[in-house]
């Protein structure tokens, strides 16, 4: 099983505003149907089979009113009570699960591809050394404060940068590969 980031960030190292706010990520108000460059999402979402979020994510991704994944399976991970639309209960699991337990339990339904999402969730992935691969767009914008997408970690994480791309519009796109610790290369 593969577990791989795909986020934008501003060049400041955030993920959104403290408040959630994603004004200043041009995706965000559907620029990027209206323009040819999808910065390599349509390729890979197909190769997705689950995506794995944490809750504020999950919620800020309903509050754009329609559910951009279909009906791609997804894991929520909150501690909270069930709080997902009947209508998307078919295709989204909820879990209180740490990282360990979840890919156990993934990787027994067969999931080959996840695509974690959310900065906390990320982190927290990152530090049980469950994940691949970070593909990270960094989008030309200084925004000073909010949501980081990297925070405290006990050991440094070495990364193997794969290739990086830059884009008329300024986004510049870098793949690495992150080595999993071995513990992690057991359970899954
Ligand atoms: N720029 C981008 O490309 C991009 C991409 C994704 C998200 N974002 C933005 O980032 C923000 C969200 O990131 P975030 O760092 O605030 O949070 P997050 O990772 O989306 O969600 C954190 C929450 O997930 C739950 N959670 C995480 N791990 C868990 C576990 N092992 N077991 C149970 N619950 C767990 C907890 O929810 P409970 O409190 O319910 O327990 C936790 O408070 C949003 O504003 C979103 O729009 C931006």
């Amino acid at each position: 099983m593969k577990i791989s980031v795909y986020i934008a960030t501003s060049l400041d190292g955030f993920i959104a505003r403290e408040n959630g706010d994603l004004d200043w990520l041009p995706d965000a108000d559907g620029e990027s149907q209206q323009t040819a460059e999808d910065y390599g999402y349509r390729h890979f979402i197909e190769t997705i089979d689950m995506l794995v979020m944490g809750r504020n994510t999950f919620e800020k991704v309903l509050s754009f009113g329609q559910w951009p994944y279909g009906e791609r399976r997804c894991v929520v991970l909150t501690s909270r009570d069930s709080m997902i639309p009947e209508k998307m209960a078919a295709h989204i699991l909820v879990r209180n699960a740490q990282p360990d337990e979840l890919i156990k339990e993934l990787d027994e339904m067969g999931v080959q591809h996840i695509w974690l999402d959310g900065g906390k969730t990320i982190q927290q992935f990152l530090c049980e050394g469950f994940v691949d691969e970070m593909i990270i767009t960094r989008v030309p914008v200084l925004i000073g404060a909010g949501i980081p997408l990297f925070g405290h970690i006990m050991d440094d994480i070495n990364l193997r940068h794969i290739e990086t791309v830059s884009f008329k519009s300024g986004f510049v796109q870098s793949r690495y590969a992150v080595a999993r610790k071995p513990q992690a290369k057991r359970n899954s």
